[in-house]
């Protein structure tokens, strides 16, 4: 994994001023942890075990996956599976309540060749519920409760709520999350390690990843890339770049900036602070957002994350038919890789030339131990940037409201002063009108 951030227009000597205070944030952190108030820090060190034993006994019958979760508890899973497995087709999540999600999935799946894997560390986030029932209705005539059971692993807290409740009454195998790990930081977890060990990824290497970040903790600042990160992502929110772009030049890793973008805007969006993460895909966004990067206000930090090593290449042929055309011409000989990676050189030139700050994360290749590296490290930048805004990173107060209007519509017990309030606010009535 390289870092280079010699044009972020932060230089060693503005890092070295603030070693005390990202020191701080760390010992804070570790506080926080030793104290068991958060559990993220030791979840590389956890036994994986009961994971692969889960894992090898639910694929003796089955192949696919279908992860019913939303925000934290999907968002790792997929980001690890499509970074290692590609658009693996026996995977499928159902996190949005539009119910076209599960519309387009049912048609393909042989459900007696399912494993349903519900993730709610709650318990009782209105999506997963739904889903989960949406799908148990949509499956019961084919396989029956029964078996539906049997197929069913639910991953939630060890002790509270409705899932645990469920899981224990219809003995259900289940999994935990653990109550101290907030949802977007439980990928490495059985949240996130399940649904990727199912699939055939190495957790353990994942871990292994996470392990080396972990150790980088110990370094120097100027040495230690997760504590460098925090610290220029927060130098450059002073400087007042409130947007952070995460740009991967890799298709792979799309879904890594999803799970930053999550991780990023629910941990410190808080107190009027925070910077906005935007998600970017290389070379797709040069077509669309570059022109805004480049010219348009200088607001943003824009991270470029991609790998040396590509997954197979294609020859660009000289084709008979094409040799006189002028935009062909240049590029026989080449490859779709070489042009893929011109392109990011191109960009990071037109950064420069425009004054974009800009950091450039390499990996060597794609593989578990750089993703476990990433997520591991991220989190890390994220808790310390929670310390040095002043905002509590592991809670999403915010995130309640509209959930709590949303219950009052459907009538929930306890949220009947919500529909009254909803009703002022748009100033219809849903009842009235529900369009
Ligand atoms: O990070 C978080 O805490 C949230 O994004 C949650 O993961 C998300 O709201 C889903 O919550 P739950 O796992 O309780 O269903």
């Amino acid at each position: 994994m390289k870092l280079d951030f010699s044009h972020t227009n932060i230089k060693d000597e503005e890092l070295t001023k603030i070693k005390d205070i990202l020191n701080h944030a760390l010992k804070w952190l570790w506080n926080l942890s030793e104290r068991k108030v958060i559990g993220f820090l030791e979840l590389p060190f956890r036994d994986t075990e009961h994971i692969k034993r889960l894992v090898a006994d639910k694929r003796k019958e089955l192949d696919t996956l279908i992860l019913i979760g939303i925000g934290g508890s999907s968002l790792g899973a997929e980001c690890l599976i499509k970074a290692l497995k590609g658009s693996y087709e026996k995977f499928f999540v159902l996190d949005n309540v539009d119910p076209i999600k599960l519309k387009e999935i049912l048609p393909r799946i042989d459900p007696e060749k399912c494993c349903f894997n519900v993730v709610s560390k709650s318990g009782s986030t209105a999506e997963t519920i739904a889903n989960f029932i949406a799908l148990v209705s949509a499956l019961k005539e084919k396989l029956g409760w029964e078996k539906i059971k049997e197929r069913l692993v639910i991953t939630t807290d060890p002790e509270k709520g409705s899932l645990r409740e469920l899981a224990r009454k219809e003995n259900i195998a289940s999994l935990e999350v653990p109550p101290n790990v907030a949802g977007r930081y439980s990928v490495l977890s059985d949240v996130g390690l399940f649904p990727a060990a199912f699939t055939g990824i190495d957790i353990d290497k994942v871990l292994l990843g996470a392990k080396t970040a972990y150790k980088e903790l110990d370094l120097d600042v100027l040495e230690s890339k997760p504590l460098i990160l925090s610290g220029i992502y927060w130098l450059s929110y002073l400087k007042g770049k409130r947007i952070s772009v995460m740009m991967t030049y890799s298709e792979r890793l799309e879904k890594f900036s999803d799970w930053y973008r999550q991780l990023w805007a629910e941990s410190l969006g808080k107190g009027e602070k925070g910077q906005t993460p935007v998600k970017a895909i290389g070379t797709v966004d040069q077509h669309s957002q570059i022109q805004l990067y480049n010219d348009g206000p200088k607001d943003k930090i824009i991270t470029l994350l991609h790998a040396e090593e590509l997954e197979g290449d294609f020859c660009l042929e000289e084709i008979p038919a094409f040799s006189e055309l002028e935009s062909f011409k240049y590029l026989f000989g080449h490859s779709l890789g070489e042009l893929f990676k011109a392109e990011l050189l191109g960009t990071m030139g037109a950064f420069i030339k425009y004054r974009v700050p800009f950091l450039r994360l390499t990996l060597d290749r794609i593989n578990e131990e750089n993703m476990g590296w990433l997520f591991f490290t991220y989190q890390v930048a994220t808790a310390i940037n929670g310390y040095l805004y002043g905002v509590n990173p592991f809670d999403q107060p915010a995130v309640e409201e509209g959930k709590r209007f949303a219950y009052g519509i459907l009538g929930r017990q306890g949220f009947e002063e919500k529909r009254k309030e909803l009703t002022k606010l748009l100033q219809f009535d849903f009842l009235e009108s529900p369009s």
